[in-house]
């Protein structure tokens, strides 16, 4: 996945999609390629690390030829490396395929392909899609397209070209963006407008489930049938820095946007809710090392500390193995008791933050296996770990972490699926249920994001305030402390996070008229037990602001404003719950005019001790 240019029309292509690839630059990726057709032949040229050094390759001479397609890659299947990185290819060499998002089902197909005689060079999902179109082709590049998609199960952003129809790009979409860009005897695709804006301003977006077949003189969109579909065109009128955050006014809030398709693509190939079964194809804990098992540390910094938390419960709760959660700068230097014995779970986004790697070295110093959940494929941390789990949410680049967390919790979600299925902790039926729950959450969270006015409204009205507290009991306890943490990086307001029962203890000294207290209430079994708490609050005049399961309709007797989230399995309640708390957050430091994707003393990466 990352970024994706095409071009056809009279002018040479290769300038063209290498500038197009620059201005997605900066949503981060490992490796580049393009390949480029004239009348002869097709050349393929691709580079591990920036443009510059695919530039590099070129030596100064770019190959000749009016259509081509781009890619800038981030890694998901496959390390980077110059034969991962895109475009792909056939056996021929005839057809170059270019593709964001994830094929599930490409083992299976893989496979197929390899019993037809079909050889292989990358470790990538996509190649098996070049293969298919070999072998379906029959003298219609979108036909043959047509049929591979038909058996693509997964997400996909996908342009092609073949020898054979020179002068011709195929593309299609499913769950991941893709545009065709209209211009005067030329046109394009692209994954994102940033890429395409300097030449065009007209449009068509393609919808999930279309495909489109562009020359130089036409765009022709089809749905997946092949039925022809009227497009209107789009008129961009963004300037090329708010084109680069799709139109949202800040990284963070499109991030926000993005975690149901982030939710989709980390479950994509892992979670099977008829047999109740997980896959997790970097991960090799057997049965008899698992049984062996006397304890699990889960060992993180910031957020993904959170996200650790919210493991924690999880894990003990399906599997009954102690889990000790411990932020990764105390635990490297507290001389933690491991041994082989013990599982060590390394939680981060970037995989290259200085304790967190720390923490994973001293872990396998002591003889313990490491699993890490990481959303950077190559990353020191995914190099160094025996297991994986990649969060696929994409490139994150607000400082602030959202999408990230979400499937980090999403991803403990599946260790704790996946060892409870081998130890036989939990019944087949629950399982089942769980995971077919898990199936929701992409669309549950599309819903919850369609409530965003009231969350600003809300936002908005604690943005005034000088601290701000949140009280949760159960999962809403660590998923309190990621809420206060957002709001107190991005917006400055201080805020606190206590476990509900904990407030009584003294903190309570600190509640007088009007202030927020933001309490999450999902875990049913302890509604009771947090409404007392509520109503201590109240009893001080506080201004409470549940988050509530749909259909809870108690809690609005007791508070001053309800933000209902769907509802869903109990343990996959802060999948959903945190999408609220980063909103409110996000519209507090709007209000306040904080610098929302930079806030003050925060970096992205923190390789410092
Ligand atoms: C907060 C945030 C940080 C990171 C922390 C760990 O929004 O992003 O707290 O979670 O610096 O970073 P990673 O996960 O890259 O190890």
């Amino acid at each position: 996945m990352c970024g994706i240019v095409g071009y056809v029309g009279g002018r040479q292509a290769a300038p063209i999609l290498l500038d197009g690839l620059k201005r997605l630059e900066y949503r981060g990726y490992d490796s580049a390629g393009i390949a480029i057709h004239n009348c002869r032949h097709t050349n393929l040229i691709k580079a591990e690390g920036k443009i510059k050094v695919l530039e590099e390759k070129l030596g100064g001479a770019y190959p000749e030829g009016c259509a081509g397609i781009g890619h800038t890659r981030w890694a998901t299947h496959g390390r980077p490396s110059d034969v991962n990185a895109h475009p792909h290819t056939d056996c021929t060499g005839d057809f170059m395929v270019v593709h964001n998002g994830i094929i599930e089902n490409y083992q299976e197909l893989k496979e197929w392909l390899q019993s037809k005689g079909h050889v292989f060079k990358s470790e990538t999902d996509t190649e098996v899609i070049p293969h298919m179109i070999e072998h379906f082709y029959d003298g219609d590049l979108l036909e043959a397209l047509k049929k591979t998609i038909s058996r693509l199960e997964g997400s996909f952003a996908l342009g092609v070209i073949s020898r054979r129809e020179p002068g011709t790009i195929a593309a299609a979409r499913k769950s991941s963006p893709l545009i065709a860009g209209l211009g005067e005897g030329e046109n394009f695709i692209a994954s994102d407008i940033p890429a395409i804006l300097q030449h065009t301003r007209k449009v068509y977006i393609l919808e999930d489930g279309e495909m489109v077949k562009i020359t130089k003189d036409s765009v022709e969109v089809y749905d997946f049938l092949g039925t022809p579909v009227a497009k209107s065109v789009f008129e961009v009128k963004w300037d090329a820095v708010a084109a680069e955050r799709g139109g949202y006014p800040h990284f963070m809030l499109k991030e926000i946007h993005e975690q149901p398709r982030a939710f989709k693509d980390t479950m994509a190939g892992r979670i099977f809710p008829e047999k109740g079964e997980i896959r997790l194809d970097d991960v090799h804990l057997g049965k008899d090392y698992l049984q062996n098992l006397k304890k699990i540390f889960i060992v993180a910094c910031g957020t993904a500390y959170h996200a650790g938390m919210v493991g924690k419960y999880i894990i003990e709760k399906l599997t009954r193995i102690p889990v000790e959660v411990d932020i990764a700068s105390e635990f490297r230097y507290r001389n933690p008791m491991i041994d082989k014995d013990m599982l060590v779970i390394i939680i981060s986004q970037s995989g290259e933050t200085a304790d967190t790697l720390a923490a994973l070295r001293e872990s396998r110093k002591q003889g313990a296996r490491v699993l890490a959940v990481t959303n950077v494929v190559g990353s020191s941390v995914s190099r160094e770990a025996d297991d994986i789990i990649y969060t696929w949410a994409g490139p994150e680049i607000a400082v602030a972490s959202t999408k990230a967390y979400s499937t980090q919790l999403i991803a403990l979600d599946m260790i704790a699926l996946y060892i409870a299925r081998i130890l036989g902790t939990m019944p087949d039926e629950d399982a089942k249920d769980i995971i077919a729950a898990m199936k929701k959450l992409p669309d549950q969270a599309k819903t919850l994001l369609e409530s965003e006015d009231r969350l600003k409204a809300i936002g908005q009205k604690i943005s005034g305030h000088q601290d701000v507290f949140y009280i949760g009991r159960g999962l809403d306890y660590p998923l309190s402390l990621e809420g206060a943490l957002k709001l107190k990086e991005i917006s400055y307001i201080h805020a606190e996070a206590y476990a509900a029962g904990e407030l009584k203890h003294g903190t309570l000294a600190l509640i007088e008229e009007g202030v927020p207290v933001i309490a999450p209430v999902t875990q049913e079994h302890l509604f009771e037990k947090t409404l007392s708490n509520i109503k201590e609050v109240k009893a001080r005049e506080g201004y409470v602001i549940a988050i509530a399961n749909d259909g809870n309709e108690e809690i609005k007797k007791s508070v001053d404003d309800v933000i209902y989230i769907p509802k869903t399995h109990p343990i996959l309640s802060p999948v959903l719950t945190v999408i609220p708390m980063q909103l409110l957050a996000y519209y507090a430091a709007v209000a306040r005019g904080c610098d929302v994707d930079k806030p003050r003393n925060l970096a992205k990466s923190v390789t410092v001790e």
